[in-house]
């Protein structure tokens, strides 16, 4: 593995910054590429063939442009149906972001245990297979948001933040109370950290809400081996739409970059 890797981050927007913003605080002295296929946003609205034609044709421009060490899917939508078809068309090493139900199942006291995620990933074999094979005695509620991503967007690109009501409204499901509480709610898409202020100030008790960053940023490290002393890498964001949301990226230390990728539209 090269002494000084190029990561590459992958969502279809801006919330694979809460996956890059672990990974390089890991590995500091990678060169990092972000890469949001917003022109794609929302991947919950596409069907399961498009979804990973889409990106899997996005990655074979990807690296032939950027020629990553490694890539990072921090996006549990496209991680859940594309990983598959990306291992076997690309020799690359691909990190996926998938809902942590086994890490939240071993930590609920209550055996209750809810998956927020988009509708498309809740609905996959793969987050069903994880239930059957890790769940153990956990109750699982699977709650599938159509709108909380969508608000996450809107609002990093400057839009009005989502009422309370509307919030309560997508996490409503998640809270169940059977004479024993949900304790543990899994964010099951990277958008959802973005909004961990305000879920943890709506949840009607509180709950642990599982982020799978740390967990991600911690098998980038075992692929990649610890950083490289003493040299700072650099991060730079590619957005399929064209559009660079400065504010944002400076936020998380990132430089946006106008650079078009064909294939997406
Ligand atoms: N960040 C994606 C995820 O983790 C976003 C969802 C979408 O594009 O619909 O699932």
């Amino acid at each position: 593995m090269t002494a000084h890797p190029t990561i590459l981050v992958f969502d279809s927007g801006l919330g694979g910054l809460t996956v890059y913003r672990e990974v390089a605080a890991a590995r500091p002295d990678a060169d990092f590429v972000y890469f949001a296929d917003d022109a794609g946003f929302p991947y919950n609205a596409l069907a399961e063939t498009a979804l990973v034609a889409r990106v899997v044709g996005l990655f074979d421009e990807l690296i032939a442009s950027h020629r990553p060490d490694l890539a990072v899917i921090a996006c549990n939508t496209a991680s859940t149906i594309t990983l598959p078809g990306l291992r076997e068309k690309f020799a690359l090493p691909f990190v996926g972001t998938v809902p942590a139900i086994k890490p939240a199942c071993a930590a609920s006291v209550t055996r209750h245990v809810s998956v927020l995620g988009t509708q498309a990933t809740v609905a996959r074999e793969y987050t069903r297979a994880l239930i059957r094979d890790f769940a153990k005695d956990c109750q699982v509620t699977l709650v599938g948001s159509k709108n909380l991503a969508g608000y996450v967007e809107a609002e990093l690109a400057g839009g009005a933040p989502a009422s309370d009501e509307q919030i309560r409204a997508e996490i409503a499901p998640c809270f169940v109370d059977d004479g024993k509480r949900t304790d543990t709610v899994v964010l099951a898409c990277t958008h959802y950290p973005l909004l961990r202020d305000r879920l943890t100030k709506l949840a009607p008790w509180p709950v642990n809400y599982i982020d799978p960053a740390p967990a991600i940023a911690r098998r980038v490290l075992d692929l990649l081996g610890p950083p490289a002393p003493s040299r700072a890498g650099t991060s730079r964001a590619i957005f399929t739409s064209g559009r660079a949301p400065h504010a944002v990226l400076t936020r998380f230390g990132i430089e946006a970059q106008p650079t078009a990728v064909s294939g997406a539209n």
